[in-house]
C-alpha cells in the first residue's frame, strides 16, 4: 500500500516484526489533516492485522511529531459544519481500536493534535527535542482529541491546566518528570531506543501483551468517554465564535491576534 502523507515500513528480523509508521508532512511540521489520519488509520489497521507484527511504533520528523490538526483546513468551518461533518477524521480513534501495543516515538514539536495523538499511543518515548503542549487557546478553540481529558490524567490538574489555559509547552525533561513519557533519550537515539523497545515487546507472549494493554487502558480510562464526547461538542461550537476566526486567521496571516471574547 503506498501512502501520501505517511511512510508504513516493517522493521526487524525476528519471528515478530515491528509496524513503524511516520508522519510524513515535513512542510507543514506533519499536521494532521483527514487524509494523513485516513493513512494512518489504514495502516495501523493493517499491522494490527498483521500476524507477523508484534508492536507498532508512531514517529514524525526531527523538527515535529506533530504541530496539531491542520489549522488552514479548519479555519473557515462554522459551528454547522463542523457538527454535521464531525470536524476531523473517524481515522482519529482508529488508534484506540488497536490491540498491538503502539509506541509513540517523539521529537520536537507535539502540539494539540500531536499532543493528543501522543498521549492516545500506549507509551510516549521522547527525544531530548520534545516539546509537548496544548496550544488552542491560542487559535479561539480547545482541545477536540481528548486533550482536556488525557492531559490531566498523565500530568495531574494542575499542570495540566497550567498547559492548558497558559498554552505554554513542556519540554521532555518537564514530561518525563511529570510522567507524560516513560523515557527520554538524546535525540540521535529516539529511534533506536523505540525500535528496541518495540523489538522487546515483540519477544513475549502476543496474547499478554495484549491483555495487559486492554487492562491497563481499563485501569486508566474510566469516564473517559464521557469527556471526550462533551468535548468535541464544544470544540464543534467554537466554530460559531469570532474569537476562532480571529485566532486561525491571526495564525495562518502571522500576525498577533485581537481576541474580543466573542
Ligand atoms: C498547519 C502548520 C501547523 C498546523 C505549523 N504549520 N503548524 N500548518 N497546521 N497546526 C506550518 C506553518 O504554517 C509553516 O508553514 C510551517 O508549518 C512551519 O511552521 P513555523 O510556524 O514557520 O515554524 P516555527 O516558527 O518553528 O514554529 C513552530 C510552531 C508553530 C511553534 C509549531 O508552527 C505553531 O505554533 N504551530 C501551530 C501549533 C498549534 O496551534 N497547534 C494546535 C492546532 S489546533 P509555512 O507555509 O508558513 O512555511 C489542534 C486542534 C486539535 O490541533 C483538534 C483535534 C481534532
Amino acid at each position: 500500500m503506498s501512502y501520501e502523507c505517511i511512510i508504513a515500513e516493517v522493521r526487524g528480523d525476528g519471528e515478530r516484526k515491528t509496524g513503524l509508521i511516520t508522519l510524513n508532512r515535513p512542510k507543514q511540521l506533519n499536521a494532521l489533516n483527514d487524509q494523513l489520519m485516513d493513512e494512518m488509520g489504514q495502516a495501523l489497521l493493517a499491522f494490527d492485522a498483521d500476524d507477523s507484527i508484534g508492536c507498532i511504533v508512531l514517529t514524525g520528523s526531527e523538527r515535529a511529531f506533530a504541530a496539531g490538526a491542520d489549522i488552514p483546513t479548519m479555519a473557515p468551518h462554522t459551528f454547522i459544519s463542523a457538527f454535521k461533518s464531525g470536524l476531523i477524521s473517524k481515522n482519529w480513534e482508529t488508534i484506540l481500536l488497536i490491540r498491538k501495543p503502539v509506541i509513540a516515538a517523539v521529537a520536537g514539536f507535539a502540539l494539540g493534535g500531536g499532543c493528543e495523538l501522543a498521549m492516545m499511543c500506549d507509551f510516549i518515548i521522547a527525544a531530548d527535542t520534545a516539546k509537548f503542549g496544548q496550544p488552542e487557546i491560542k487559535l479561539g478553540i480547545i482541545p477536540g482529541a481528548g486533550g482536556t481529558q488525557r492531559l490531566p490524567r498523565a500530568v495531574g490538574k494542575s499542570r495540566a491546566m497550567d498547559m492548558l489555559l497558559t498554552a505554554r509547552m513542556m519540554d521532555a525533561a518537564e514530561a518525563s518528570t511529570a510522567g507524560l513519557v516513560s523515557r527520554v533519550v538524546p535525540a540521535e537515539k529516539l529511534m533506536e531506543e523505540a525500535l528496541t523497545a518495540a523489538e522487546t515487546i515483540n519477544g513475549f507472549s502476543g496474547p499478554s501483551v495484549m491483555l495487559i494493554k486492554e487492562l491497563v487502558n481499563l485501569a486508566y480510562q474510566g469516564p473517559l468517554k464521557d469527556g471526550v464526547a462533551v468535548e468535541r461538542r464544544y470544540f464543534h461550537a467554537l466554530f460559531g465564535t469570532d474569537d476562532q476566526r480571529e485566532g486561525m486567521d491571526a495564525f495562518i496571516n502571522k500576525r498577533k491576534p485581537g481576541f474580543t471574547q466573542s
